[in-house]
């Protein structure tokens, strides 16, 4: 059976300049390559989610421009439900400027469009939320939005995952009210050094995998060595796939497992979304070991 998944969150067009070096202040340099594809962390999430399996619908919002257009257009075609993301006149879709240097990238987002996700339009979608298996929300939108979105997720016991990203702080209330927080190990630092919310922290850790402790014991799940082409994305990827696996209520164990496999795969192609697998690459990818990354 299918299961419901609601991502909240961003939708950018991700403008990539892939290049040998990051030039210095007041430098020029010569990059190698120009391409603009899909990104946002909310739709790659979305993305990743409904590659592997879930009925996704997208909340979220884009400008009334033909950039905007075009992201509705790519959600489609990944069967994401599309009709409540709306499109705003007074600003342009969120972009994203990447600089993608040996596959590893720098990222500024200018969220144009996703900064008119109000409270009052996630309030509007309440049923939406409601009717869930599961919330997946970042935090590229307001944080007022992430917190009603958290609010109604409480109200209607529907487990609500957050992915910290980027780092940015919220009330302790908020915090309590997601069932897990995906930090990476930055975001871990920045956000939860001081604090005593291990219980509910997925840290992932790249190619290393991801830890989760329980009753008071520390567990790392294992990930995967890849030929990495861009890992733009691939934390992206391991939130939807997560998502996917706890809205089918696989163990917490299984689920990093299917998340960690989701996101090595990920890399091995060019774009956020270019990588992004389906669960039966995700299945083979599990079922031989071979690859999997040494401690
Ligand atoms: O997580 C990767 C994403 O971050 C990119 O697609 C970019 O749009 C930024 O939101
Ligand atoms: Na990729």
């Amino acid at each position: 059976m299918k299961r419901k998944i609601t991502v909240v969150g961003s939708i950018n067009v991700d403008m990539v300049t892939t290049t040998a070096r990051i030039p210095s202040q007041g430098e020029t340099i010569l990059g190698d390559s120009f391409q603009t594809v899909p990104g946002g962390k909310g739709a790659n999430q979305a993305v990743a989610a409904a590659r592997l399996g879930a009925e996704v619908t997208m909340l979220g919002k884009v400008g009334a421009d033909m950039i905007g257009k075009e992201m509705i257009a790519n959600l489609e075609k990944n069967n994401i439900f599309t009709a409540n993301v709306e499109p705003v006149t007074d600003v342009p879709t969120g972009v994203a400027t990447i600089l993608l240097t040996e596959g590893d990238n720098r990222i500024i987002v200018t969220p144009g469009a996703n900064s008119r996700v109000t409270p009052d339009y996630i309030r509007s979608k309440e049923t939406v939320i409601k009717e869930s298996d599961a919330i997946l929300v970042q935090l590229e939108i307001p944080l007022e939005a992430v917190i009603v979105t958290l609010e109604l997720a409480e109200k209607h016991a529907v487990p609500v995952i957050i992915n910290p990203a980027p780092a940015q702080e919220l009330p302790q209330s908020a915090w309590d009210k997601a069932t897990w927080i995906t930090p990476n190990e930055q975001e871990k630092k920045q956000l939860f050094s001081k604090k005593e919310r291990n219980e509910q922290l997925i840290t992932t850790l790249g190619h290393k995998g991801a830890s989760f402790q329980k009753d008071g014991k520390e567990y790392i799940v294992p990930g995967y060595v890849m030929d990495a082409i861009d890992t733009t994305g691939a934390g992206d990827t391991f939130n939807g796939a997560l998502t996917t696996a706890i809205a089918e209520e696989k163990t917490i164990t299984e689920a990093v497992q299917f998340a960690n496999a989701a996101a090595a795969l990920s890399v091995t192609k060019f774009g956020a979304q270019g990588g992004m697998p389906t669960k039966q690459e995700v299945e083979a990818l599990l079922k031989g070991e071979k690859q999997r990354a040494e401690k």
